[in-house]
């Protein structure tokens, strides 16, 4: 089966022009400006969303199976009303999200027991949902997983990794401010490997020579979290106008991504997510990962065409600063490490100036600042585009997740 039909002619990454600058994302292809939000809406958005189709991470996937309007069957596994001492409620569900040889997302709620509708976080986790509590019940994944996770052994899952990872994801603590959270482990939707014969590419993809802008792993997992979202806005105990994608480093890649295609998502947290995510392609900083770099080690994150511009990033016809323009108007937050140059600090605060014209000509603010904050100065409530780069290193921790509320109270509260 060939997933996303290809629309349109796009030229091969060789003949394309160089343009050192990070792309206007108020300039169309043709050269011509984007003046209205009219324009941005009907014309330019879907431009871009084309343009990272063809370059950067493959074609959405698209069809009649999978069409995210489609009611979703889902089991309950498990359900604790009176978990975290009593202030919610902690479940996991099996979702179904096609037939039966396709995955299975495991999602794993929790809801504050006393806020109607809660506000709700949704991302993927890296090793499995047993990782982010001690709760016996909370299954364990049955596909492959790298090793170098807790408690994994074989390349899958033990009881020894229950609880090990529960800093990344603080349920307890999310929930005590009135939030609701879900998540699933990543290989759910497809494991992270090159590798790809297993997941939603093994179920789906045709066999022979691969189309250069096939559905790579980040658009799966992008594509997972649309289905987790679709689930999520039939569930009581959440508002199904305010869910919110997070992410960290790859999965902060994914939720960028995710949150561009779907204006479902009301608020985007994309936590040290670096090139292919936050950070530009375009740089010249020596510390920071570079398109060449990230496509040699990870080759199956991105269409094929993405490697081409290992070379020459210049060529280019997007950069991410056109992903968070297609989030517009809708919040967005970037989170850094100042440790964490891997993922280019600096650079995606200049992929957010980069983004701000689009909230303007919009009608809100964008980056209400000139200049990268400080570390620890948190940039979180005047315009829709946050940004915030603590000490310390590449992590998702409990501090980060309070300026992830910060910025939701903000927002979507
Ligand atoms: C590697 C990779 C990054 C990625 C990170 C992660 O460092 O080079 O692009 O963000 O892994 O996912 O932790």
């Amino acid at each position: 089966m060939t997933v996303g039909a290809a629309r349109g002619e796009h030229p091969s990454p060789a003949v394309l022009p160089a343009h050192p600058a990070l792309p206007d994302p108020l300039v169309m292809q043709d050269g011509t400006r984007v003046a209205s939000a009219a324009a941005w809406r009907q014309a330019r958005r879907p431009e871009l969303l084309e343009l990272f189709e063809t370059y950067v991470y493959g074609r959405v996937p698209q069809g009649p199976a999978y069409d995210s309007q489609t009611p979703l069957a889902h089991r309950v596994l498990f359900e604790d009303r009176r978990a975290f001492d009593g202030i919610g409620t902690l479940r996991e569900v099996e979702l179904t999200i096609g037939p039966p040889d396709w995955p299975k997302i495991y999602l794993l709620i929790a809801t504050p027991n006393d806020v109607p509708r809660a506000p709700c976080f949704v991302g993927m986790n890296f090793a499995g949902n047993h990782q982010l509590t001690d709760d016996p019940r909370v299954r364990l994944p049955d596909g492959w997983m790298p090793d170098r996770h807790p408690g994994v052994v074989g390349n899958r899952a033990t009881d020894a990794g229950r609880g090990g990872q529960a800093d990344d994801w603080p349920l307890a603590e999310i929930v005590q401010r009135g939030y609701a959270v879900a998540t699933f482990y990543c290989g759910d939707i497809q494991p992270d490997r090159p590798d790809v014969r297993e997941g939603m590419r093994a179920a789906l993809e045709a066999d022979g020579e691969a189309d250069p802008a096939e559905t790579a792993t980040i658009m799966w997992w992008a594509w997972g979290i649309q289905q987790a979202v679709d689930y999520l806005r039939t569930d009581d105990a959440i508002d199904p106008d305010r869910i919110a994608v997070v992410g960290h480093s790859r999965l902060g890649k994914t939720a960028l991504l995710a949150g561009a295609l779907d204006e479902r998502i009301a608020l985007t947290v994309a936590n040290q997510a670096g090139c292919g995510g936050s950070g530009p392609s375009r740089h010249d900083d020596p510390k920071a990962e570079t398109v060449r770099i990230i496509t040699e080690k990870f080759p199956h994150w991105f269409a094929g065409n993405f490697t081409k511009f290992g070379d020459d990033p210049s060529r280019l016809p997007v950069d991410q600063n056109c992903l968070v323009a297609m989030c517009a108007p809708r919040p967005v937050l970037f989170t850094a490490a100042a440790d964490d140059l891997w993922a280019n600090p600096s650079g995606q605060f200049e992929v957010l100036q980069a983004a701000a014209p689009v909230y303007e000509l919009l009608g809100v603010d964008g980056l209400k600042a000139d200049a990268m904050p400080a570390a620890d100065a948190p940039l979180l409530g005047d315009g829709r585009l946050g940004y915030w780069i603590r000490s310390g290193k590449h992590s998702m921790t409990p501090a980060d997740w309070n300026i992830y509320m910060d910025f939701a109270d903000r927002w979507m509260k």
